[in-house]
């Protein structure tokens, strides 16, 4: 990794991003699938394996794997792991079942969807019923480097967008994201995460400010661990703490990933979003999206009437995790019986993007809209 000549004066002390990766199958061609069981992190790195379509279906529901792309990556191997339950009679009615399983566990991350037709429409290239496992695994490597490379992209092209900041404002950036939209959530480099590396790695200078993300975390746990591990200049900060700093002119610039984007640009992406957006476009801090194309969800256009969004336990807002000396626990924040709401996902609508970042281009928010 050389950093290019303009910005080499700048000394980053980065360790390789693209060490790093989620899911991974080893060796290739094997079938043997092993994932990084995100509740345990940062405090413990367990790896796990997807021996059967339940594991799969397993990792999705209880949150081990997360993060739009890689729900659809999981969804993808699962698939294929199904097709060694299902039998060769009555094949199709079973294989479907399965398919309509994975797509109940998380209903706002549109890529699951992709992920199961991705392999629903690779079915159709089977001659024969002893080749589905071996073809439904190709295919969903076949889908998993696709996402590594839309992520690679999403990383140019954002950067591209931090390098034109950069030179405007000659200063380090400082950058806002929410959730983890980062190696995590995709296979590597990330989403909204990909670019902040690849400009780190080009001599941008820049600190990353990283929305605890209550309530399940995902900023404080997740994403502070990513940029620990890629030695990028961060600060946990309380989700309430955004307009604040923006107020004070210590944001250039947010960025967020997407479970689903709609034709005409509304984004929805892990509740707490929104509020960023209106605090940004309150003082005029850029705001931008960066997701796969398999993000898209081109058959909706109204984002906040159309887009399910999932609602998930109480107990993920009435308690807490964390680690304790050497065990992880939960404990209670609130009274006993207390009722809690858990919408996991809000929508920003279109008109509050800046701009959209793809493995396509890094365009406006209007061009987008043209385009799609
Ligand atoms: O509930 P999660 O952790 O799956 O939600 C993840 C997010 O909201 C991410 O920001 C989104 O999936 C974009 S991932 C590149």
């Amino acid at each position: 990794m050389t950093p290019q000549s303009s910005f080499a004066r700048y000394n980053v002390r980065m360790h390789d991003p693209s060490r790093l990766q989620s899911i991974w199958e080893s060796p290739e061609g094997s079938g043997k699938v092993s994932y990084i069981d995100q509740t345990l992190l940062p405090h413990k790195r367990v790896v796990r394996r997807l021996k059967c379509f339940e594991d799969a279906l397993e990792a999705i529901i209880l949150m081990r794997v997360r993060g739009a792309p890689l729900i659809g990556v999981t969804a993808a191997f699962g698939m294929a792991l199904a097709a060694q339950d299902c039998g060769s009679r009555f094949f199709d009615r079973r294989f479907k079942k399965h398919a309509r399983q994975m797509l109940q566990t998380r209903p706002t991350a549109v890529n699951l969807r992709a992920a199961v037709d991705y392999q629903l429409n690779a079915l159709t290239d089977i001659a024969r019923p002893r080749q589905t496992r071996r073809v439904l695994l190709r295919s969903a490597r076949q889908f998993m480097n696709q996402e590594i490379r839309y992520s690679e992209r999403i990383g140019r092209f954002g950067a591209a967008v931090l390098k034109r900041l950069y030179r405007k404002k000659r200063k380090k950036l400082n950058i806002l994201t929410h959730c983890n939209a980062g190696i995590l959530a995709c296979v590597k480099w990330g989403t909204a995460t990909a670019p902040i590396y690849r400009a780190a790695m080009e001599g941008v200078p820049l600190h990353v400010w990283v929305d605890e993300t209550r309530p399940r975390n995902q900023g404080a746990s997740l994403t502070a661990w990513e940029m620990k591990e890629c030695g990028i200049e961060h600060t946990v900060i309380a989700d309430n703490a955004g307009a604040h700093l923006m107020q004070r002119g210590e944001v250039d610039l947010v960025i967020t990933g997407a479970d689903r984007v709609t034709a005409n640009g509304d984004a929805a992406n892990k509740i707490g979003t929104l509020l960023k957006a209106i605090a940004a476009r309150e003082y005029k801090v850029p705001f931008w999206v960066a997701f796969p194309t398999t993000t898209i969800d081109r058959t909706i256009r109204d984002g906040v009437r159309e887009i399910p969004i999932e609602e998930r336990p109480q107990d993920e807002v009435t308690h807490i995790r964390g680690r304790s000396g050497k065990h992880i626990l939960s404990v209670q924040l609130t009274p006993d019986k207390t009722r809690a709401a858990n919408p996991a996902f809000d929508v920003t609508p279109g008109r509050l993007i800046t701009g959209y970042i793809t493995e396509q281009g890094a365009v406006d928010a209007s061009k987008f809209r043209a385009i799609h």
